[in-house]
Parts: C-alpha cells; sequence; structure tokens
C-alpha cells in the first residue's frame, strides 16, 4: 500500500514537473550550473584562485553577455582577463547541453551570480548559438 502511494505520488511530480505549470528556468541553471561547471568555477561561481576564473560579479562575463551561449557550448581559450586578473587556460564545450539547457545557465549566471535583471532569452540563445557554430 505504501510503496503504491509513493509510486503515485512520483507519478504525480513528474508529471507537475513536466508540465510547465511550475517552470522555473533559474532552478534548472543552478541544478545544470552544478553538474557541469561547479568543480572548476566553484560553489558561488566565484573562481579558483589562478586557474579557474569567476564568473559570479565578473566584468568578462557582464561584458561578453552575447558571447556566454558559444563559450558554454564551445568552450574558450587562450589570454582573457576577468575582474584584472589574466587566465591563460583552455575550457571545453559543453555540446551535450541542448538549448534549452544553455539557455537555463545563462539565466543562472546572469540573474543569480551578476544580478541582472535582464538576460538573453531562448530566441537570442538560439541566433548566438547558430552564429558561433563556424568558429
Ligand atoms: C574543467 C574546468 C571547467 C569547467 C567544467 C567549466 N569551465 Fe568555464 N572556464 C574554465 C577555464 C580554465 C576558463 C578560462 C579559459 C581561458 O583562459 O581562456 C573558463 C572560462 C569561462 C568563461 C569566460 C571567463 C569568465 O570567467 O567569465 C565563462 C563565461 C565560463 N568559463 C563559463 C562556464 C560555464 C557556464 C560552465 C558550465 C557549463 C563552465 N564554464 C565549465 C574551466 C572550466
Amino acid at each position: 500500500m505504501r510503496s503504491r502511494a509513493g509510486a503515485i505520488l512520483i507519478l504525480a511530480s513528474v508529471f507537475i514537473g513536466g508540465s510547465g505549470c511550475d517552470y522555473k528556468p533559474r532552478n534548472q541553471g543552478k541544478s545544470l550550473y552544478n553538474a557541469n561547471c561547479l568543480s572548476c568555477h566553484m560553489d558561488n561561481g566565484e573562481g579558483l584562485e589562478a586557474l579557474f576564473p569567476p564568473l559570479a560579479n565578473a566584468d568578462y562575463v557582464l561584458e561578453n553577455a552575447d558571447q556566454l551561449a558559444c563559450i558554454i557550448r564551445y568552450g574558450v581559450k587562450g589570454e582573457l582577463t576577468v575582474n584584472g586578473v589574466k587566465y591563460d587556460g583552455e575550457m571545453a564545450g559543453n555540446q551535450q547541453l541542448s538549448e534549452t539547457e544553455v539557455s537555463n545557465i545563462v539565466h543562472y549566471i546572469m540573474v543569480d551570480l551578476n544580478h541582472q535583471e535582464s538576460h538573453s532569452g531562448i530566441t537570442e540563445i538560439r541566433a548566438q548559438l547558430e552564429n558561433c557554430k563556424e568558429d
């Protein structure tokens, strides 16, 4: 009896979760961030010393907001400066992430880690990803 009720509960929550009524891009963005980015950029996007640049309160992120989708999907390498600190490393791309997932991570970075009110929506993210394909 108990397990059956449990199964119904699980089914119900899967249904509710997938229905779109309770859709929170920030929450999905955070869990995607935790799964794909946290190991290097750390828990709250603060980065790790000279190895991994910060994503939180980062001038590079704000100045390159229209590049975030491409960086997430295709990675970035070579010299770059974040908040006055030079990095010269390499980050691999995340081609396994869908456009929606990339968009949710961008949302998390812009809104939660950099306190921006506006950020690219899925249409802009899609256009950005189209444009960085060839590089
Ligand atoms: C294996 C470690 C690693 C992982 C995982 C990783 N990055 Fe990076 N990331 C780097 C490194 C190293 C650089 C600096 C590359 C350079 O010096 O050119 C970087 C640079 C960046 C930059 C540009 C610089 C800055 O700080 O603004 C952004 C944006 C970024 N990463 C976002 C992400 C996001 C989002 C994820 C998850 C989808 C992610 N990274 C996953 C290592 C990583």
